[in-house]
């Protein structure tokens, strides 16, 4: 363990922060993972560590941080992913994070996309690691929960392993402890984010490597798990894995991930009883005002391969849309797909 991850828990926005288990980690997924996705992912899978969507800090500094930072405390727990590259502003965010109740920082080094970059943060700020060192260290000096940073292994022509140790230990000296490896380097120019999450060689050997050379900072790899299987072979030797797409897009993998990675039953044996348990927290929500539809794009890839998959996606993306759409095309929806999934 290293210093972050050592940090005693205090009382954060009313809670404990406690050691965090970062065997399964659900990506921080821009307009994917807001807290009713968050809400969804967390009666599926009790155990994992869920990353909001990042939050830009200028953003939340001269913006609304209810709007930002609110969350359900059935969520829990959770980690704030931030986007910047000004020490003084994260550690305002950091701080602001730790008040809202999020159990970790995370700063994002990942993202190439244009108009992160053009905010000098993300994937690009991985060729200024005194800059890194610099905002992560101020994050640690300003909060008790653990500060974390999601990185590549690499960007443009700056991809070689020995680039990348020193990259990382320079900021393990800063004081974070916990590196979550998507094992993709980035190209800033020339690919859309789109093309970066996909082209460049996956090489989790780069990360393993990592492990091997730091084994007491905790490293978590990303990118490209789309199975169990996979999953539970790569967390041999390292300290936890992260989904993304897969997890979005199928989001029952997250209930079959408790028995084959914690060894606990599911917490549902059918499909159908996650919905249901869905129902009471869509109800609060749909009374608050929250259109259906901003919770039931969440679900459409529940059924994904199973009978009626496409019947229950087709319902809930046409029928949620309307203004005033209320729980009964929910039900609409699972009556066909109980009926189908019986057969
Ligand atoms: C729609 C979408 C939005 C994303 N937004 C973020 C983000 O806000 N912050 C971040 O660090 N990564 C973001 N990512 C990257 C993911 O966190 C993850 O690193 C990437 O998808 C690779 O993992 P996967 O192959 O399991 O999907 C995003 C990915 C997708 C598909």
């Amino acid at each position: 363990m290293t210093a972050a991850g050592d940090r005693a828990p205090r009382e954060a926005g009313g809670r404990r922060s406690g050691v965090l288990d970062r065997t399964l980690c659900v990506a921080p997924m821009l307009d994917w993972t807001d807290r009713y996705c968050r809400r969804f992912h967390r009666l599926l899978n009790p155990r994992a560590l869920l990353y909001t969507e990042m939050v830009a800090a200028p953003a939340l500094l001269h913006g609304d941080p209810a709007r930002l930072l609110a969350h359900d405390p059935g969520e829990h727990p959770v980690a704030l992913q931030l986007g910047g590259s000004e020490a003084a502003e994260l550690a305002a965010c950091a701080r602001l994070g730790e008040a809202w109740g999020y159990a970790e920082i995370n700063l994002n080094l990942g993202c190439p996309s244009a108009r992160v970059r053009a905010g000098r943060f993300g994937a690009c700020l991985m060729a200024d690691p005194g800059r890194v060192n610099e905002c992560v260290a101020a994050m640690v000096e300003a909060v008790r929960i653990p500060v974390t940073l999601k990185q590549r292994i690499g960007i443009d022509q700056a991809d070689d392993y020995d680039h990348l140790a020193r990259f990382v230990d320079g900021i393990a000296r800063a004081g974070c402890g916990v590196f979550i490896v998507h094992a993709r380097k980035a190209w800033l120019q020339g690919l859309s984010p789109k093309e970066n999450r996909d082209i460049p060689p996956l090489r989790y050997d780069r990360v393993q490597r990592l492990k091997g050379d730091f084994p007491r900072l905790e490293f978590v790899v990303n990118g490209g798990i789309g199975d169990l299987d996979q999953a539970v072979a790569l967390l041999r030797g390292l300290d936890g894995i992260m989904l993304g797409r897969a997890a979005y897009h199928h989001p029952w993998l997250l209930a079959e991930a408790m028995p084959r990675l914690f060894g606990v039953p599911m917490p549902f044996a059918r499909r159908t009883d996650a919905v249901r348990a869905f129902r009471p927290f869509m109800d609060r929500e749909l009374a608050a005002g929250t259109p259906l539809s901003r919770m039931t794009r969440h679900l459409l890839g529940l059924f994904h391969g199973r009978p009626g998959g496409r019947r229950w996606r087709r319902i809930l993306s046409t029928e949620a849309q309307p203004p005033g759409a209320g729980l009964e095309v929910v039900e609409r929806a699972l009556a066909q797909v109980s009926e189908e999934s019986r057969l």
